[in-house]
């Protein structure tokens, strides 16, 4: 496989359902375009519509359908909320004084387009929005303080952000062993990414099996994203990826590459698909997108 084609093999509700998260994206950013000032609208809009494959939102409407959820116009607002979240931790990731890159979704990263200020601003505009989404759900109350308590577990501290500060730390001392590495990408990139499981499954009225089995599968694909992600940041051209590619090994990431070796990362990638597709048996049928994602999500980083 080229280089090139590595990012094009995605599964065709992928392609799909980016389509539908990115019209009811633009839906909602045009009922705020009296409400956020202008700038700072442009600054959310532009990094949110820039592209993105969106997994997370195609896993939250995957788990909602595995679990028999039937509104997926509630499913479709958990999805652009979870999109929101996820793009204010990529302008964030990319500002100077994290990963100072200037490439996002094949287009100048936000504070590039804009200036940090407003990206900055932007960032935290569009973490707040991804919570008003979650607050303004059709659904039973319990159900929303559910999802926005489980989201505000998976960003923060003890999440998303949690993970952003050890892997901040790791540049500067370093790491001891994979068990780091493990910690710090279940954090950053893992609890975004089984919440975004856990949600659509919880919106669906999941049981017990079916909550515990979406649970363990976006446990498993989170680890297996980023362990693609950092085997793409080094195999992969930044064409492909629309952001830098080698900017691990020039910023001495501490990654399952650069500690356990290509070739070793590809075998633990392929074991987390394993648990990920063990999962996905739970559901039968109506479980193939979420086994064609687990393909894809591997295959993208072999
Ligand atoms: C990139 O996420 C950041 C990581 C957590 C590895 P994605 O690879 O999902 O980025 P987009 O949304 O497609 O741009
Ligand atoms: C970012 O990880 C995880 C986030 C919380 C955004 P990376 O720093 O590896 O993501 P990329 O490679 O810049 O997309
Ligand atoms: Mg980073
Ligand atoms: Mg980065
Ligand atoms: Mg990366």
């Amino acid at each position: 496989m080229t280089q090139k084609n590595k990012t094009m093999i995605a599964p065709q509700f992928l392609s799909h359902y980016a389509h539908d998260v990115e019209h009811a994206i633009q839906t909602m950013m045009d009922e705020r375009l009296h409400v956020v000032p202008e700038h700072l609208l442009h600054a959310m809009s532009y990094a949110l519509l820039a592209g993105g494959k969106r997994v997370r939102p195609a896993l939250v409407l995957a788990c909602f359908k595995a679990c028999g959820g039937t509104d997926e116009t509630q499913a479709m607002q958990v999805a652009v909320s979870i999109e929101c979240m996820h793009t204010y931790s990529l302008i964030h990731d990319d500002l100077p004084c994290m990963d100072d890159d200037d490439l996002r979704r094949g287009k100048a990263t936000c504070h590039k387009q804009f200036d940090e200020m407003t990206a900055v601003l932007a960032g935290d505009a569009l973490q707040a929005l991804s919570f008003e989404l979650l607050s303004s759900l059709q659904t039973s109350s319990d159900l929303r303080v559910d999802l926005l308590h489980r989201l505000s577990l998976a960003a923060g501290g003890q999440g998303m952000v949690g993970g952003q500060m050890m892997d901040m730390q790791a540049d500067i001392h370093g790491v001891q062993n994979v068990l780091e590495v493990e910690r710090i990408h279940i954090h950053k990139t893992g609890a975004l990414i089984r919440y975004s499981c856990e949600a659509g499954a919880i919106l669906a009225g999941a049981d017990k099996e079916q909550l515990q089995a979406c649970s363990r599968y976006g446990e498993a694909v989170g680890l297996l994203f980023q362990i693609a992600d950092d085997i793409l940041d080094a195999t992969a051209s930044s064409e492909s990826l629309g952001k830098s590619a080698g900017k691990d090994e020039t910023q001495g990431k501490a990654t399952y590459v650069s500690l356990e070796g290509l070739q070793r990362a590809k075998e633990l990638a392929q074991n987390m698909q394993d648990i990920a597709l063990e999962s996905c048996k739970t559901f039968g049928n109506q479980g193939q997108p979420l086994v064609q994602l687990a393909h894809y999500i591997l295959e993208r980083g072999q």
